[in-house]
């Protein structure tokens, strides 16, 4: 199989996952007889190109596209044109089969991301994206959507970058009812409370997880919840069949204050975690949560460090399963979106169909 790919998209997600592509080349042609080409590329500084002839992924990476700023990528051996029209229009024009959705993330609106991949999927794409906004503001639309039109939505990236939550539930948890689950999601939270732990300033840890690269531009959306409750509604509404919207988790005991007060009257030999929760209630709505906790040692999410995440999903058949994630970043996202571009070509060789659950 060769599937065309448009990266709508290509920050610090798209370049990393243009580099995997290009090192697993050889394994993805030998063990699942894919080759990814690409075919269209824009982001909102370097403009938008389109190529009737696939590109590979290691003449796109060696091309300096887009971070040279260059409009389309220098390619010797193929004509890529300039693209001059917006993103949504990009979505409808790129000669692709998947689109990759890989723009900002707007929390409150999940816009213009689902519009994007609205267009894309209204447009008989595939989409794969790592952009939390769609899934947490319109998956139910976009989910029945992609099923009238026969194409896959694939979001694996969108909680604990790659980590695969969604594929384990959909291809390897059969009949199960996700009845709740509850988690560490956001790292650069765990990671300030770590360092306040040994006595770091909250000012000082705050900066620190800036240096690595972690820390939203303005951490007090890391800080006060609105990253986990995002998250926490991706996590209801795909595994629970919830319709929630971010503001409908709760937030309690949260932000920069929460944080100090909570660290200052800490006992020995307990941990402090913003722990994400969701559960079933007797009326069948689902309810989720975002708080700040005091841990005791035992518990499994007391003793994550740094910037590590976990996610336990409560089961009806296997109890509780627990995922680990060590340091995620940009390698680890694409690691998803490539497990989604394989799970893509394994339902088109098997005859689809796709969506189901
Ligand atoms: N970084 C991670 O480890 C990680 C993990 C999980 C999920 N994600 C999600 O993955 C997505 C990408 O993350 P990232 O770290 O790659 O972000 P990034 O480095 O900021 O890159 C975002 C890209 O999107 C482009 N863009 C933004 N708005 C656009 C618009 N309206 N039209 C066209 N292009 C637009 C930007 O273009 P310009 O640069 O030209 O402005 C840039 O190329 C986000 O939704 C993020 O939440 C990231």
């Amino acid at each position: 199989v060769h599937l065309r790919l448009a990266l709508l998209g290509c920050g610090n997600v798209g370049r990393a996952f243009v580099a995997l592509a290009a090192e697993k080349e050889g394994e993805l042609r030998d063990h699942y007889g894919l080759t990814l080409g690409f075919t269209g590329g824009l982001t909102r500084s370097a403009g938008g190109w389109l190529a009737s002839t696939s590109i590979t992924a290691g003449e796109l990476a060696a091309s300096g596209w887009p971070v040279a700023r260059q409009a389309v990528p220098a390619v010797d051996c193929r004509a890529a044109e300039l693209f001059e029209g917006e993103a949504v229009a990009f979505a409808t024009a790129c000669p692709a089969d998947v689109l990759l959705e890989l723009t900002s993330l707007e929390p409150l609106s999940g816009e213009p991301a689902t519009s994007h991949v609205r267009t894309a999927l209204a447009a008989g794409r595939h989409v794969v994206t790592a952009n939390k906004g769609p899934i947490a503001h319109a998956y139910r639309e976009l989910r029945a959507l992609a099923d009238r039109r026969g194409v896959a939505l694939r979001f694996e990236s969108t909680v604990m970058d790659g980590a695969p939550i969604f594929n384990l539930a959909e291809f390897s948890l059969p009949a199960t009812r996700v009845v709740g689950f509850r988690g560490v999601l956001n790292s650069t939270s765990n990671y300030v409370l770590a360092a306040m732990a040994t006595g770091q300033s909250l000012e000082a840890a705050v900066a620190g997880a800036q240096a690595l690269g972690i820390a939203e531009a303005n951490p007090a959306y890391d800080l006060e919840g609105w990253d986990a409750a995002v998250k926490a509604t991706v996590l209801a509404n795909v595994l629970m069949d919830a319709d929630l919207r971010p503001a409908d988790v709760s937030r309690t005991n949260l932000g920069a204050d929460a944080m100090r007060a909570a660290q200052a009257s800490l006992h020995t030999g307990r941990a402090l975690k913003q722990v994400v929760e969701a559960r079933r209630s007797p009326e069948g709505t689902v309810e989720a949560a975002v708080r700040l906790q005091t841990l005791p040692a035992a518990d499994r999410l007391a003793q994550l460090a740094g910037m590590e995440t976990a996610l336990t999903l409560h089961t009806d058949t296997m109890g509780d399963l627990t995922l680990v994630e060590g340091e995620g970043g940009p390698g680890q996202t694409a690691f998803g979106l490539l497990a989604d571009t394989v799970s893509i070509v394994r339902q088109l060789t098997a005859g689809g169909p796709f969506g189901e659950r």
